[in-house]
């Protein structure tokens, strides 16, 4: 069996690196320096395997909230593991409508995609044995990175991307366990079921960067995502998951983020970190 050569996909369970011995690291040096997209259509095969093969529920995540399986998936050529989180196994919220989640996770992964940001694994919205859900190719943490120190730098452009994208977003939940870096040293994030709410509730770990002024290089992708939110694929992407009104307020974020060029502040009246923050 052979697989899609996406670096997501490389690091299914079993395929990982050669790990380093000995003291846990914040992360590999070279996660300083942003990565782009390897751009060899590997995004497509692992969106195409995800689609098209065949799921094959493995267990089932007993840290999560949600049912969260953990899975196999494979057509003829491709083989991965993935996440399936079926719409069913959906825990009620007070905050977000009943049976939405899988699709927020899904209009995440097209705005991280569309902005080049590529913080969220290829995530698609399927069929699968318990009914319609999200499903997101498994990443193969890096089990010698510190999530807890790596949580806490200030010099990590990969993880600033990913604090403007959970602004843009707006992120009501990412934790440390939601960060996943892979052998690679591409650092990834799950769990985006609670995102895209209209009101203001951004609440994660990552404020280190509040108030300061945004870089050059997320001023750019700001740009670009203004533009790509206007636009198919990504408008058609976001109008099939989300409420025309969460797509304005996307627009909205997107908006201001631009106009002050600051990482946004703490909400009032919501709590600003989630609770465990692991
Ligand atoms: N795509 C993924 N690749 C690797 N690990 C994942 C992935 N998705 C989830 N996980 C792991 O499973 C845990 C539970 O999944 P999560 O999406 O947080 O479920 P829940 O919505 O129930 O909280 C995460 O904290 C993370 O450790
Ligand atoms: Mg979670």
């Amino acid at each position: 069996m052979t697989e899609p050569s996406t670096g997501a996909a490389r690091g299914r369970t079993g395929s990982g690196r050669k790990r380093t011995e000995g003291k846990k690291r914040a992360d590999k040096p070279q996660d300083a320096t942003p990565q782009e997209d390897a751009g060899d259509g590997s995004e497509e095969a692992a969106i195409a395997l995800l689609t098209e093969g065949t799921l094959d529920v493995e267990g089932r995540l007993v840290v999560a909230s949600n049912a969260t399986l953990y899975c196999k998936i494979s057509t003829d050529g491709a083989e991965a593991n993935c996440v399936y989180k079926p719409v069913a196994g959906e825990r009620p919220l007070w905050d977000f409508p009943n049976g939405t989640l899988a699709g927020r996770e899904v209009a995440a992964y097209a705005v991280s995609r569309a902005a080049g940001w590529n913080v969220v694994p290829p995530t698609v919205f399927r069929d699968g044995p318990f009914g319609p859900g999200m499903c997101q190719l498994w990443i193969d943490c890096d089990p010698d990175v510190d999530t807890i120190a790596l949580s806490r730098r200030a010099d990590h452009a990969r993880l600033r991307d990913m604090a403007v994208f959970d602004a843009v977003v707006n992120n009501a939940d990412r934790k440390i366990g939601h960060l996943l870096p892979d052998c690679d040293g591409h650092l990834y994030g799950c769990d985006h079921g609670v995102c895209f709410a209209e009101e203001y509730k951004l609440r994660t770990v990552l404020w280190q960067w509040r108030g300061r002024r945004l870089p050059a290089r997320a001023i750019e992708t700001l740009h670009k995502l203004e533009t790509a939110l206007d636009s198919d694929p990504l408008a058609a992407e976001l109008a099939g998951c989300l409420t025309p009104d969460e797509v304005t307020a996307t627009k909205l974020r997107v908006d201001l983020l631009l106009k002050h060029r600051v990482h946004p502040y703490p909400p009032e009246g919501w709590p600003a970190v989630p609770w465990p923050p692991y």
